[in-house]
């Protein structure tokens, strides 16, 4: 069973339409309603609020058997770091780190007892690089870094992997918010010359599934640089 949060989000709508044709899958949006489509369920939950985590687990506990979870869910504001109100820091740690922290929290007994499990964060090159005016959102990305690592340290005896895919500059998503020349220079600047789009990471995701020897790592997804 896949379950995909932030899948009414450019990319994570994508995976959706996509991952929904041939698997088992929970999506999750916040308020955007999704179409039930095939063999998902969709679900509007707020994950800044636990306690609706929890209740998503306990509803769907008989379905969620060999879980993937895919954790998209973001949140990002742009602002200079000298002025970045300290309430919209601690709002998008909530959702980027730890809304992701809570909802595996909530699905490690199972997986446990399943002896199987995978855990793919998505992070973003600028969780590596920094870029100005995205600087919360980064360092909110890299936070990521030392809990996936010690995830896979503490639950890869269990059959359980945890990574992160971390994404350069795909199609959709946060990316359509930019000019087009900025566009054509991201392009210019990416050795593949063109932007990810969502199979990339449907490979990435297969790959990931398929083995539990890769653990506690980050799968760079960006076309080259
Ligand atoms: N797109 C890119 O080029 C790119 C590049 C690097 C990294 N990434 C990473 O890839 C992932 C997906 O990015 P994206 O571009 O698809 O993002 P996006 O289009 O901004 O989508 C954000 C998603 O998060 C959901 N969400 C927001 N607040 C929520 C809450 N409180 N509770 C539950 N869900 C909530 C939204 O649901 P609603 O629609 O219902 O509000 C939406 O589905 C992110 O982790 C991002 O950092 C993307």
């Amino acid at each position: 069973m896949l379950l995909i949060t932030g899948a009414s989000g450019g990319l994570g709508y994508e995976l959706f339409k996509k991952l929904s044709v041939d698997n088992e899958l929970i999506a999750i949006s916040n308020k955007k309603k999704l179409e039930n489509n095939g063999k998902g369920i969709c679900v509007n939950i707020n994950l800044l609020n636990h306690q609706e985590i929890d209740q998503l687990v306990n509803k769907y506990k008989r379905n969620l058997n060999k879980i993937t979870v895919l954790n998209l869910a973001v949140k990002s504001y742009d602002g200079l770091l000298a002025n970045y109100p300290i309430e919209k820091v601690r709002e998008t740690f909530e959702l980027n780190f730890f809304s992701n922290i809570y909802l595996v929290q909530a699905l490690l007994p199972i997986m446990i007892n399943q002896k199987w499990g995978r855990i793919i964060h998505f992070s973003s090159l600028v969780g590596d690089e920094g870029a100005k005016g995205a600087g919360i959102y980064a360092a909110s990305k890299s936070a990521l870094i030392g809990y996936n690592k010690t995830l896979s340290k503490e639950y890869g005896r269990f059959g359980i992997t945890s990574n992160i895919i971390e994404l350069g500059y795909f199609e959709k998503g946060l990316i359509e918010s930019f000019n087009e020349e900025k566009i054509k220079k991201i392009i210019s600047n990416t050795s593949s010359r063109r932007l990810g789009v969502s199979d990339d990471i449907i490979h990435a995701i297969k790959f990931i599934q398929q083995s539990d020897f890769y653990n506690g790592e980050i799968l760079k997804l960006n076309g080259g640089k």
